[in-house]
């Protein structure tokens, strides 16, 4: 297993191959909507774990100000479940932007993602908030990044 650190919008191939296992995982989730929020944003970061079988897993996210990142989308293909690929993921996402300067990682997810609300929790997020929309309660995660963390391979995000 390999795990990639880039921009999505320079690897398109990429970022849809993602977006199959989001859809697997999620249910919809359109390109064109995926491309038009990636868009607005100048600072995007795209970790996703890749081998033979394809991609396995990903993490999508955008800086949302200064020092504050959103971590939008993200899922492990069901097959691959259970072998500490999403926490891989969250951990060299957070490596990467503490590194860059990040202060704080902003994610949501909702009751039935009970996985990754679990996953996050025990990866140092906080419950800070709960926003009730039409097919529930969405809950919003915050987590401060240790700065000084190890070297970037590259300058995706930096603010
Ligand atoms: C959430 C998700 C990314 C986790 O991916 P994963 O590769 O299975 O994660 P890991 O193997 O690194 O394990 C996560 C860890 O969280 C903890 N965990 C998860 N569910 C747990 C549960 N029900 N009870 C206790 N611990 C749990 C465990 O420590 C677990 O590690 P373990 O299974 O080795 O014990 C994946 O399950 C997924 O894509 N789910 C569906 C899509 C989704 O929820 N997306 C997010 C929408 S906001």
């Amino acid at each position: 297993m390999h795990f990639e650190l880039v921009d999505p919008l320079d690897h398109r191939e990429l970022l849809e191959a993602c977006l199959e296992v989001a859809r697997e995982r999620m249910g919809v989730c359109r390109s064109s909507r995926v491309l038009k929020t990636l868009k607005l944003h100048k600072k995007r970061l795209l970790v996703a774990a890749r081998d033979v079988r394809g991609v396995a897993g990903f993490k999508l996210g955008f800086c949302e100000r200064p020092g504050v990142f959103n971590s939008w989308l993200g899922a492990v293909a069901a097959a691959r479940e259970g072998n500490g690929i999403g926490r891989r993921l969250m951990e060299l996402q957070h490596e990467h932007l503490a590194a860059l300067g990040y202060r704080l990682v902003r994610t949501g997810t909702r009751n039935q993602f009970r996985r990754m609300l679990i996953l996050n929790l025990l990866s140092g997020f906080e419950l800070v908030g709960v926003r009730h929309k039409k097919n529930g309660p969405h809950l919003q995660l915050e987590k401060r990044l240790t700065p000084g963390a190890k070297s970037p391979e590259n300058n995706l995000v930096r603010s």
